[in-house]
């Protein structure tokens, strides 16, 4: 008799203070410039819409949103390196958007790092447009690097 061999389902739930070892470690591994576990520590205390999107227990990705007077911001959105490019990020930015959406805004605003083709190229996939540029808004070693202000109306 063969075993039926399941993938474990991808679930969403909002993050908590528990979950920072992992975060810290991904977005770690994920930036050159990564957030400290004080930044995401006063996201989860100041309110913020934090989400994780885990599989069979592990911590696949997380994404950070705020919403205020009918605007949402994507701060952060960061997918395992190792979990890349199976369509989790896409997933997981669908979910922020659902969520954004529950909470009246009708519109999400981001940056992005010129730079960060991977993730340019899933906002435009889903939507968004470039509204103009932050000039020297990210470090960038001993530089700065432009941001793109991209948005979607939800
Ligand atoms: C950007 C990021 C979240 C994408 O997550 P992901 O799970 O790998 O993305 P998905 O598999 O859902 O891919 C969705 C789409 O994104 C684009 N994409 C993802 N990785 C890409 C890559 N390496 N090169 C080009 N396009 C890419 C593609 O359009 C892709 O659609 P396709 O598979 O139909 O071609 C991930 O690369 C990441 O965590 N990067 C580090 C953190 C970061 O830069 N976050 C964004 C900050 S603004």
């Amino acid at each position: 008799m063969s075993a039926i061999l399941k993938e474990p389902a991808l679930e969403f739930r909002p993050m908590q203070s528990e979950d920072l070892p992992e975060v810290i470690d991904i977005e770690r591994r994920s930036y050159p410039f990564p957030w400290t576990q004080s930044i995401f520590g006063d996201c989860l205390q100041a309110g913020y819409s934090c989400w994780v999107c885990t599989r069979g227990g592990v911590i696949e990705g997380y994404g950070i949103l705020t919403v205020a007077a009918g605007e949402s911001h994507l701060l952060n959105l960061c997918m395992r390196p190792e979990s890349r490019k199976e369509g989790i990020g896409r997933k997981m930015l669908r979910h922020l958007i659902a969520i954004a959406r529950r909470h009246d805004a009708d519109i999400l605003f981001l940056e992005v790092r010129a730079s960060n083709a991977a993730a340019r190229m899933l906002y435009q996939a889903e939507g968004f447009n470039e509204l103009g540029t932050r000039k020297d808004y990210y470090p960038q070693g001993k530089g700065r690097e432009d941001a793109l202000i991209l948005a979607r109306t939800l």
